[in-house]
């Protein structure tokens, strides 16, 4: 069930005269950890702003997105299920969000809304900030919807040996693996889908991976994607499971750790690419003044 649904959350700009509006916007919404993370990110860089959250109707995204930017608002952030939404609604797309179909940051600037799409670079900064070596790595994205499109893009750009993207019908992950066809060659990475029956067999798996993502909605009704025959062919101990999922510990980070794999969820993720809205909206000066990792270290603290 969706909460009911509030579109006028603290985020009214008439509420702010002089102050900058920004907002995340989903449905469900109360749940969001947005606002905390760009009020760090405001204290720390010193910038005056306000933050509050929106949850449009279901059908009701690109009605509450006008009116929040005619009524003055800079920037929005857009999760679950207003991404594509999100992406229609924009005059302009930046490259990666025109690949990653789909947007979660937007802003307004002379009268024009923008669309971008941050999710894959918060993903990779926050692989890397964790000791994971990208380059030449073997990885296996388990799921072929949304979340996963968005991050294939700046997860190729690291130029790792392979990607696997697996899901539970092959349709939608072979329909990626002809979108970054292209991606792939240039970074000269093996790009190939898998079905979860396939990750069964180790003649067709091949080999464990070094790094496995979670991007199923599988975690969020506490399931794992992953048979416990798949989970033998695909961890070894030097292995690391990542889900998207955050604040708790899913039946895939709990497979993986019976393998002795190294496992984290997403709420680094979800910082990372507050972070890349913060700096879209705010201005990439204040790249220095912000600390990311502090804030997941508050977050988690
Ligand atoms: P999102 O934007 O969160 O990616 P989505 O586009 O609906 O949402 O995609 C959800 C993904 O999770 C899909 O890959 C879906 O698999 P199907 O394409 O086969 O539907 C996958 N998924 C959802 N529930 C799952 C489950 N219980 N086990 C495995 N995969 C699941």
């Amino acid at each position: 069930m969706n909460a009911p649904a509030s579109t006028t959350l603290n985020t009214d700009p008439s509420l702010f005269s002089g102050l900058d509006v920004y907002a995340v916007a989903g449905n469900p919404i109360s749940h969001s950890k947005s606002p905390l993370i760009h009020q760090y990110f405001a204290e720390q860089a010193k910038q005056q702003m306000h933050y509050g959250c929106l949850q449009p109707e279901l059908d009701g995204f690109a009605v509450a997105a006008t009116s929040f930017f005619a009524a003055g608002g800079k920037g929005m952030n857009v999760t679950v299920p207003f991404k594509l939404d999100a992406q229609a609604l924009a005059d302009t797309l930046t490259a990666r969000a025109q690949l990653a179909g789909a947007v979660n940051t937007l802003w307004i600037e002379g009268g024009k809304i923008y669309g971008d799409n941050t999710d894959g670079a918060g993903l990779v900064r926050d692989l890397l900030a964790q000791g994971l070596a990208l380059q030449s790595a073997r990885i296996l994205l388990l799921g072929a919807g949304g979340a996963a499109r968005g991050v294939i893009g700046p997860l190729l750009e690291q130029m790792p040996k392979c990607v696997v993207i697996a899901n539970r019908s092959n349709t939608k992950a072979d329909e990626l693996v002809k979108i970054f066809a292209d991606l792939a060659a240039i970074n000269e990475v093996a790009l190939e889908s898998r079905t979860f029956a396939d990750l069964e067999n180790s003649a067709i798996t091949q080999y464990p991976f070094d790094l496995v993502i979670n991007a199923t909605a599988a975690g969020l009704s506490d399931e794992s994607p992953l048979s416990m025959r798949a989970v033998a062919n695909i961890f070894v101990p030097s292995s690391f499971a990542y889900d998207m999922v955050y604040g708790k510990t899913t039946p895939f980070m709990q497979q993986a750790l019976q393998r002795g794999a190294r496992v984290s969820d997403g709420l680094g993720m979800l910082v990372e690419q507050a972070a890349d809205a913060f700096l879209l909206w705010r201005g990439v000066n204040l790249a220095a003044a912000i600390d990311p990792r502090a804030v997941l270290a508050k977050l988690r603290s």
